[in-house]
């Protein structure tokens, strides 16, 4: 099984940035923990704060592999061009926020990339991540019932 975890502008700054929101661990050390629980699965990170290299890492992956984990930061809010990458590919993603966008400002509210994703998970802080690989190990399971 092959997962990439996907996460756009801002979320380098994890740790360090609005720790009352997103909490004071960095993705890199999130990601480790994340890499020893899951240790039987090939799980990737790739993080850029620029709308067109994350367009190129969804094209780079988005036919081999199984499902894509994509926290598209604030471009969530602003970007048809990542829908429509979304949209060309055939790996299924996952949309992932780290807070509960929907007690935030109304501007958080609507998503360009939720019509196009397979489900989304928000709210849980850096569990969102976990919840969402867990998710697609379920549905995994299920298909081979
Ligand atoms: C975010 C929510 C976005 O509104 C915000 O712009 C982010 C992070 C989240 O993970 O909660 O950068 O995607």
């Amino acid at each position: 099984m092959k997962l990439l975890i996907l996460n756009g502008p801002n979320l380098n700054l994890l740790g360090k940035r609005e720790v009352n929101i997103y909490g004071n661990k960095s993705f890199e050390d999130y990601f480790n923990e994340l890499k020893t629980i899951y240790n039987n699965i090939e799980l990737s990170y790739f993080q850029s704060n620029i709308e067109g290299k994350l367009i190129d890492k969804i094209h780079e992956v988005g036919f081999s592999f199984d499902a894509i984990i994509f926290n598209a930061g604030a471009y969530t809010h602003t970007s048809i061009a990542l829908a429509d990458a979304i949209s060309g590919i055939t790996t299924p993603v996952i949309e992932v926020h780290i807070s509960n966008v929907f007690k935030r400002e109304s501007y958080r509210h609507h998503s360009y990339i939720s019509p196009v994703c397979a489900g989304t998970i928000a709210g849980f802080g850096l569990d969102s991540y976990n919840l969402a690989i867990q998710s697609i190990l379920n549905a995994s399971e299920f298909k081979q019932d």
